[in-house]
């Protein structure tokens, strides 16, 4: 198997971006299939800190970075990315960076829409990012998006503009809005279009020809299965697929290319936003690991939701996403707990059930069974072999590994880039 594909088996926020910069020495491109800027992937490298929301995380170490049609791609918001990346010191450019040219735009008629139904929704909010991701995706599935290669052609962009404005304009007349103001629109689409159309091109075709060459691809998830919009804690999910089934469609490349499936899972668990959340810790002990894991999101700053590692959802994950290995980041964020629990099973109305049942008010309902095994007192920050692991952090890892009837392959120890412990190399696999 030369390829592998990274995908999140939680709500999100497992560490996928330093797991991927980690593996993309070893890559020759580096794919982002779904989602967009709503992602937030932190990479530290020698005590640089990477923060990459659009830009795939292979972009640091100079692999070449594509971004898949499966994305759907603000263009704004890529300029600025790229702006703030290269001032890191990072160099972008079209040899390194390639943009799919069938991805949909985010336009700011998809913030606003975004922003308007979240207020709307009042404590019934998704607590989306903001970024304008759903509606964008439905413009997407309801054939009226603009697309990168429309950027080439806004002279004809008039007809495309109808469509897309009769539907806003009436969304936008319920919330008491304003009309689009489409003059404004193609204006700033003119003034942005030479910066995107500089990396735009048909990426499947790119890949092919990487394919071609034997060379190894690595396909960065973002957000994770329970965000996925079939099979995540609808409705509050993300509105794209998340699975690792994804980065075929996503990219252009048929269902073959996934190659090794690589789940990112936290040593606990964190979901930021609404939504249910069997193991929730709304004690000290979940305060705690939430200051020890830095758990505020990268995107939006926000303080995430905290609570023990829930087995029956990372289980589930992995089947859905066809999981071959799981990387176990974090683990240094329980050191010094004198009992770490697991979630085994949960019950609902008298029935126990092995797995996270589909309907809103049950998943909310679900109460969880735990286990519970000794903690260490000894520090597993840094450790770079699995010989430095205190017994009850190797007992802990083993039980997981059981529980989720996945081997784990890799598990990180620290933010840094190589403070991870390979066991199954995946590109050997
Ligand atoms: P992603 O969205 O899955 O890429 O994850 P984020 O970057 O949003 O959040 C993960 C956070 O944990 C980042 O701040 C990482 O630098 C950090 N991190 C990743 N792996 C480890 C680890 O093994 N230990 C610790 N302490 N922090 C880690
Ligand atoms: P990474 O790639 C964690 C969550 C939002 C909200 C829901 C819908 O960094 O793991 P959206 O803006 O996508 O419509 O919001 O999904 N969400 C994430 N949570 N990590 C992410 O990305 C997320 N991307 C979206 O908080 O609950
Ligand atoms: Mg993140």
């Amino acid at each position: 198997m030369a390829n592998v594909t990274v995908i999140g088996a939680q709500w999100g926020d497992e560490g996928k971006g330093k797991i991927v910069d980690w593996l993309a020495s070893r890559a020759d491109a580096v794919v982002r299939f779904q989602g967009g800027h709503n992602a937030g992937h932190t990479l530290v490298i020698d005590g640089n800190v990477f923060k990459l929301s659009l830009l795939p995380s292979g972009i640091v170490s100079g692999t070449l970075s594509i971004i898949g049609n499966g994305v759907v791609l603000d263009p704004w918001a890529l300029k600025a990315e790229v702006e703030k990346i290269e001032g890191q010191g990072v160099d972008i450019n079209p040899d390194n960076l390639a943009v799919a040219d069938n991805c949909p735009l985010i336009l700011p008629i998809h913030r606003d829409l975004d922003g308007l139904r979240e207020t709307a929704a009042g404590s019934g909010k998704i607590g989306t990012t903001g970024r304008g991701i759903g509606p964008a995706y439905e413009d997407k599935v309801g054939r009226r998006a603009i697309r990168v290669c429309d950027l080439a052609h806004l002279d004809s962009l008039e007809p495309q503009l109808d469509r897309l404005c009769a539907h806003h304009d009436a969304l936008r007349a319920g919330f008491n809005e304003p009309p689009v103001d489409r003059e404004r629109l193609l204006n700033d689409l003119r003034e942005i279009a030479p910066f995107v159309l500089k990396f735009a091109q048909p990426v499947w075709k790119r890949l092919k020809k990487v394919r071609k060459a034997g060379a190894k691809i690595l396909f960065e998830g973002a957000q994770g299965v329970l965000l996925d919009i079939d099979h995540g804690t609808y409705p509050f999910v993300t509105s794209s697929n998340t699975v690792s089934g994804t980065a075929a469609a996503g990219s252009g490349l048929g269902p073959n290319a996934t190659g090794y499936v690589l789940g990112i899972v936290k040593a606990y668990t964190t979901r930021v936003g609404s939504g249910p959340f069997p193991t929730e810790l709304t004690d000290d002990i979940g305060k705690g690991i939430g200051e020890r894991g830095h758990e505020f999101g990268t995107v939006t700053g926000r303080q995430r939701r905290v609570g023990w590692f829930d087995a029956v959802i990372v289980r589930q994950s992995c089947a859905i996403s066809g999981v071959t290995g799981i990387a176990l980041t974090k683990i240094d964020v329980l050191d010094g707990l004198d009992e770490v629990k697991i979630c085994t099973g949960y019950r609902l109305r008298g029935n126990v059930y092995d797995y996270l049942p589909s309907h809103a008010a049950d998943q909310a309902e679900v109460e969880p069974i735990y286990e519970t095994m000794d903690g260490w007192k000894e520090s597993t920050a840094e450790a770079r072999s699995f010989a430095d692991l205190p017994a009850n952090a190797v007992k802990y890892i083993q039980r997981i590994q059981e529980l989720i009837e996945t081997p784990v392959s890799l598990v990180s120890t620290s933010p840094e880039r190589d403070d991870t412990i390979l066991m199954r190399d995946p590109f050997m696999d």
